[in-house]
């Protein structure tokens, strides 16, 4: 079993106990459904090195195999979906790197296990960008990323054919949704429709790419 502490220290300052294996699936169980669609999205605000995200997409990858595995290019476009709808955000950077990279590595494994030497380094680095957005260091309460700006999330949807489109969100818009009145000046990043819903406004949209392409987006 992985060890659930680092260190004492990183306990006291950060509160830093990581979820054992069974606790992830008995919780993960509690929303089942959500866990084995594609396209639902998960976003963890303290999501450690990735025990609940991990499992969330060795689930979602089972479906895309599943449904989509005997076509490579569905199965490269659902897994994008897969990957590009699981989120986090942990205080600690080596936290950060370490989900992201467990994260990499079960969407790569199981993508060369099914197809071997036809797997496309394009798809892998597409893998690896949109964990680089997804999965971000900052901090979950003040809402900002390690270098001090807000911590904005792209919203990642499957356009027709193998078209993917972007649209960035700042985290506390994203919050916003669930409020009753909009908190602080957020004016510029939501909306509100005429029952009063609070609707995120994207402070970025970019044009349509390839899912093979969207590593060239910056
Ligand atoms: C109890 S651990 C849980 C980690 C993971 N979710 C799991 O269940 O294994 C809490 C995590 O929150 C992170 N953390 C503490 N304060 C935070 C903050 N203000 N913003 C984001 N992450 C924070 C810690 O670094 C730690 O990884």
């Amino acid at each position: 079993m992985a060890a659930q502490v680092k260190s004492k220290q990183r306990v006291e300052e950060h509160g830093e106990v990581f979820t054992n294996e069974r606790e992830v699936n008995d919780m993960l169980d509690m929303v089942k459904q959500e866990t084995e669609r594609i396209d639902s999205r998960f976003l963890e605000p303290a999501c450690g090195d990735g025990n609940f995200l991990s499992e969330v997409l060795r689930r979602k990858l089972a479906v895309v195999g599943e449904r989509y595995g005997r076509s490579q290019l569905e199965y490269e476009r659902y897994m994008f979906v897969a990957v590009s709808s699981i989120y986090g955000v942990d205080i600690m950077a080596d936290n950060v790197a370490e989900c992201r990279e467990r994260l990499y590595g079960i969407a790569e494994d199981e993508y060369e296990h099914r197809f071997k030497d036809e797997c496309r380094a394009e798809v892998l680095d597409s893998i690896r960008y949109l964990l680089s957005k997804n999965i971000q260091c900052g901090d979950a309460l003040t809402l900002t990323a390690a270098d001090g700006d807000p911590i904005v999330f792209p919203e990642w949807s499957l356009a027709m054919g193998s078209k993917v489109r972007r649209r960035d969100f700042t985290f506390a818009a994203l919050l916003n949704v669930s409020a009753e009145e909009p908190t602080f000046d957020m004016l510029d990043e939501i909306d509100q429709d005429e029952m009063g819903k609070i609707i995120p406004k994207p402070i970025r949209e970019y044009p349509l790419t390839s899912f093979l392409e969207v590593a060239k987006y910056e």
